[in-house]
């Protein structure tokens, strides 16, 4: 029996990568316009790294991680997000030194062992970003502005809800009202009920619809801000509205994670099914230091790649398969050695070009020249190379015509490149 592949642990086949490339591209190309730096982070990490800012009450850390004990006898984690460890690299190589507000992003594997169905995976790919060493609000709203772009360029459509979760000053206020609701509701589900005692916020996170139900009774958490969450929050929708980026207030996204501060937002979508964030966010102007670093504010997102390809591929906006430029077709002896050095110094000189070493016959080369979307084909064969000509054609519009063959191989690509590109 062959060996398959993990659950939830998808290939990303030809035909499928293009979208991704594109969706990357397009996600880089943005990245770059905004002044963000590339960073690379390891995928395993030391579990504390995300016990510590995730939360241990999340469902991230509680149920999902991947924590094995290594050979030395360390708890690693296979990161479940990107968020903590750039946020240690940030740490570990002094960059708040290097740069008073750093802007990062970072394109990855993630992976949380949830229950697989569409638009979720185990091992899944986030496009996030991480600006830190600045609680200015405009900085909150530039990156939701820059999510927006994202979604945007590539022709999708999502819609922005915006949240602010308070700070360590007003929350508690605002956690003990919610406390007491959560005392006079009923029949809440046992997550519920546990969470009720060690991290009530979560409760609003509940994916069982009875509880939901509840909860559209609870108090608003923008009701209890302070009047710096308060004015910060105006701010960022002042921000939005110059920016004509549209959004929605939800005051009961709370996201699954336990780091967040002040604004939080989600893209979402309903073509999805229940996997409706397509990306997500907020700020977390406490982390870094929890994290053994200098008190600077951060802000970052998150965007899921496998749910913007399966919306590109739902709306039909996938990207077609790169075509060749070029397919030798070369018959006999002669003609198959001058067109494989051909076809080398046709790489060299720029051209996507390949050739069929099997032999076959001119017939069979033709359709998988048509088969790899060919836009010409160069036709030789030995009784045509003794007469030193062989035939250009263009797969296009099926003109084809007679060209000489050079002995001087890279002036000979030099000259198809000329007349094709
Ligand atoms: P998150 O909400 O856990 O946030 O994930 C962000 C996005 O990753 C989600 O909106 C979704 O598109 C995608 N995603 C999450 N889990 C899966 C899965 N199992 N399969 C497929 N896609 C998934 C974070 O991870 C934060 N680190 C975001 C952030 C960055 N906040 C501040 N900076």
């Amino acid at each position: 029996m062959s060996v398959k592949a993990l659950k939830g642990f998808k290939d990303i086949i030809p035909g499928e990568v293009e979208t991704w490339q594109l969706i990357e591209q397009t996600a880089r190309s943005i990245f770059h316009r905004f002044d963000l730096a590339e960073i690379k982070v390891p995928i395993l990490e030391k579990t504390d790294l995300f016990v510590r800012s995730i939360g241990e009450t999340t469902d991230i850390v509680e149920k999902e991680m991947y924590t094995f004990i290594d050979r030395n006898g360390s708890s690693l984690t296979m990161r479940p997000e990107g968020t903590a460890p750039v946020l240690r690299a940030y740490i570990e190589n002094g960059l708040h030194a290097a740069k008073a507000v750093q802007k990062l992003y970072t394109i990855g594997p993630m992976f949380r062992h949830e229950r697989p169905q569409k638009g979720r995976l185990r091992q899944f790919h986030q496009m996030s970003v991480e600006v830190l060493g600045s609680d200015h609000p405009r900085i909150d709203t530039e990156i939701m502005a820059m999510a927006w772009l994202i979604i945007k360029e590539l022709g999708l459509t999502a819609s922005l809800e915006i949240n602010s979760l308070g700070c360590p000053g007003c929350r508690p206020d605002f956690n003990k009202a919610l406390l007491d609701f959560l005392h006079q509701a009923d029949n809440l589900c046992d997550d519920c009920l546990r969470r009720r005692e060690t991290n009530p916020l979560r409760v609003l996170d509940c994916k069982s619809t009875g509880c939901r139900e509840q909860y559209k009774e609870a108090p608003s958490i923008l009701d209890y801000l302070c009047s710096g969450c308060r004015e910060h929050f105006q701010q960022v929708e002042e921000g939005l509205d110059l920016l004509a980026v549209p959004y929605t207030v939800n005051s009961f996204m709370v996201r699954g994670l336990d780091y967040y501060t002040r604004t939080t937002f989600e893209l979402v979508t309903d073509a999805l099914g229940a996997q409706s964030a397509i990306g997500a966010g907020g700020r977390y102007d406490g982390l870094v230091k929890q994290l053994g670093g200098p008190d600077v504010p951060g802000i970052g997102f998150a965007m899921g790649m496998e749910r913007l390809a399966l919306l590109l591929e739902q709306q039909q906006k996938g990207a077609p398969a790169a075509g060749l430029d070029i397919f030798i077709v070369a018959l006999g002896n002669a003609a198959q050695q001058k067109g494989f050095t051909l076809t080398h110094a046709l790489r060299k000189a720029g051209l996507t070009a390949t050739m069929d070493y099997q032999d076959r016959a001119l017939k069979n080369q033709m359709k998988q020249a048509g088969k790899a979307r060919a836009r010409y084909v160069l036709i030789m064969g030995d009784e045509e190379l003794n007469k030193k000509e062989a035939m250009l054609r263009n797969m296009e519009n099926s003109e084809q015509a007679p060209l000489a063959v050079n002995d001087d191989m890279q002036g000979w690509a030099a000259e198809l490149a000329g007349k094709i590109i």
